[in-house]
């Protein structure tokens, strides 16, 4: 399709914008399960669910999400492990928490239907300005923006200008960019998912596909060969350091489990006992905060973990069962015992799972070491005669 070239900021220009990724998009737009019978619910889910998830991840998820909870009204219903089992594998749990939550509001004043107005949709509780505007019009055809990483990037491209997202300035620039665009738009859920898509399948971050790209003749970026200089890349945020000591204890074949706290990492999940500080704690240290001693913590590992703030150093720590058995009282109280089944039930967060595979990791290797030991040493039995 030939596009008018320049800056396309105003009337026509953005016009041409919006109907070149419209038609784009009823062509290339890819076929994802929430796209199929587009309802307000299964988009509340989809975009609550691709807020900081993939879409490859979530396309599974979505399905069986659905399945488990297929109202609103199931949802507000249902319990919160359930909710949060369902969530498995999404990671940033608090959004199941506050899906949840909305659902609730939803059904108690609002009749279980959802509302379409962006101020009401505001109001629920995990719904920004981002997930708001997203529902309102892809869901409900309504006129309204909606501002994504995708969405920031596109524009900042297309105008070949760089803002700062996170500036009050930058973010007013981007949200009246994105209002003249769906004001010039023919059908707004169209093409605010369409602007999304180009984002995400075309004018990708790095290495964008600009000889793929439907509006390239009016990108202000393309034009003038700076598509990898705007947005300018930003340096990576510090993390910072945790040091977080995970200990795997069993009594009778059940592991212990404790809840997180209400809030900060893996909030309010179940997950392994561990101590948790900025600074390296030595083993005699981590004996004595539980009540044990020294000699009941064998090392079963360590792995690095990264999370979106913090460098997460975890070494993983056996309580030997004895010790286990005869815990201080404290930890008797915040330390639950679980089967292996009912384990596999809960939400298993990726540290969890890695904290597990990590430790069978460290036995195997140990049980190895161990084989290959005893047949050196067998063989040094033969060799020198000793039967
Ligand atoms: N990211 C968030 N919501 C999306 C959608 N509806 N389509 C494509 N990418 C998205």
């Amino acid at each position: 399709m030939e596009v008018a070239q320049g800056n396309p900021r105003r009337g026509k220009r953005v016009g041409l914008l919006a109907k070149s990724v419209e038609n784009w998009f009823k062509i290339a737009g890819r076929e994802l399960p929430w796209r199929q019978n587009r309802t307000p619910y299964g988009t509340l889910v989809s975009e609550a669910m691709l807020q900081q998830t993939q879409v490859a991840r979530v396309s599974p998820a979505w399905k069986a999400f659905l399945e488990h909870f297929p109202t609103v009204d199931a949802l507000a219903r249902a319990r919160q492990d359930q909710v949060l089992a369902a969530w498995k594998g999404l990671g940033y749990y608090r959004r199941a928490r506050n899906l949840q939550a909305a659902a609730s509001v939803i059904v108690e004043e609002y009749f279980g239907k959802i509302p379409s107005d962006r101020l009401s949709l505001e109001k629920l509780p995990g719904i920004g300005p981002y997930c708001a505007g997203a529902i309102a019009s892809i869901a409900f055809g309504k006129r309204e923006a909606i501002v994504d990483g995708n969405v920031a990037r596109v524009m900042m491209r297309i105008h070949g200008r760089n803002v700062d997202g996170e500036s009050r300035t930058g973010k007013a620039w981007l949200w009246n960019r994105a209002r003249d665009y769906v004001t010039e738009s023919r059908n707004p859920a169209v093409a605010n998912e369409g602007l999304m898509e180009l984002g995400a399948m075309v004018c990708t971050p790095i290495s964008p596909k600009c000889g793929e790209c439907p509006v390239r003749k009016i990108c202000g970026a393309y034009t003038a060969g700076k598509q990898n200089q705007i947005p300018r890349p930003r340096r990576r945020a510090v993390r910072s350091l945790l040091h977080a000591n995970a200990f795997l204890a069993s009594v009778n074949g059940r592991s212990a489990l404790v809840r997180r706290p209400k809030f900060g990492l893996w909030s309010s999940l179940m997950f392994p006992p561990t101590i948790e500080s900025p600074n390296v704690i030595s083993r005699k240290v981590l004996a004595q905060r539980l009540g044990v001693d020294a000699k009941a913590l064998s090392a079963r590992g360590f792995f690095t973990f990264l999370t979106t703030h913090r460098l997460v150093r975890f070494r993983l720590w056996n309580v030997d069962e004895a010790s286990a058995r005869n815990l201080k009282n404290a930890q008797k109280k915040s330390w639950t015992w679980h089967t292996p089944r009912a384990v596999e039930k809960l939400s298993i967060t990726s540290a969890m799972r890695e904290i597990y595979e990590q430790a069978d990791a460290h036995e195997n290797a140990k049980a190895q070491a161990r084989k290959i030991r005893s047949k050196k040493g067998s063989m040094k039995a033969r060799k020198s005669g000793v039967k």
